[in-house]
C-alpha cells in the first residue's frame, strides 16, 4: 500500500480537500485499492470536528464525498506514511522540527510543488479570507501532478 498524508494548520479546510480530491483521482484511477489516502492538522484545535462547512459546500458542488474527521499529527504518521504533503510553508517548517529522527527525509514535498509552472508555492489558508473555491482549484491541480508522479514512481 502506498499511503499519502495532506497536512494544513486545522485540518478542516486544506488538507481536508485535498484529502478528497486526491482520494477521488486515486478512485476514478481504479487505485483505492493501492493507495491509502488520509489527513491530518499541525493543531489540536479542532480534532474531532467535521471539516469546515465551506471546505463541505465546495466538495459537495463538485459532487465529491467526504466524510473525515479533524485530527492532529503524530509522530508514528511520520514512519508509516510514504508521501506527506504540507500545504504551506509554515507546515513544511513544522513538520520538519516534529521530525526529531530523520523519518521525514524524501518523504515531506510542498504540495503546490506537484501543480504546474506559474501556480504559487503555498496553499493559502481561507479560514479567515473565505477563498475556498481558489483552494479546490489549487489543490486540484496538485493533485493531479501528485497522482501522476506517485503512478511513476510506482510504475502504476
Ligand atoms: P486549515 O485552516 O489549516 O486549512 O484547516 C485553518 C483552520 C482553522 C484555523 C486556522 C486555519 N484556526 O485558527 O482555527
Amino acid at each position: 500500500m502506498i499511503k499519502v498524508l495532506f497536512i494544513c494548520l486545522g485540518n478542516i479546510c486544506r488538507s481536508p480537500m485535498a484529502e478528497a480530491v486526491f482520494q477521488n483521482l486515486v478512485s476514478e484511477a481504479g487505485l483505492a485499492s493501492q493507495v491509502e489516502v488520509d489527513s491530518a492538522g499541525m493543531a489540536d484545535w479542532h480534532s474531532g470536528e467535521t471539516a469546515d462547512r465551506r471546505t463541505l459546500a465546495v466538495l459537495d458542488k463538485h459532487a465529491i464525498p467526504y466524510d473525515g474527521r479533524s485530527r492532529q499529527v503524530r509522530p508514528a504518521d511520520l514512519q508509516r506514511f510514504d508521501y506527506v504533503l504540507a500545504m504551506d510553508s509554515q507546515n513544511m517548517a513544522d513538520l520538519r522540527r516534529l521530525d526529531r529522527n530523520g523519518a521525514l527525509a524524501g518523504k515531506l514535498f510542498r504540495f503546490l510543488d506537484f501543480a504546474p509552472a506559474g501556480y504559487p508555492q503555498d496553499v493559502p489558508d481561507p479560514y479567515y479570507d473565505g477563498r475556498f473555491e481558489y483552494v479546490y482549484e489549487l489543490v486540484t491541480v496538485a493533485s493531479r501532478g501528485l497522482l501522476d508522479h506517485i503512478r511513476r514512481e510506482h510504475r502504476l
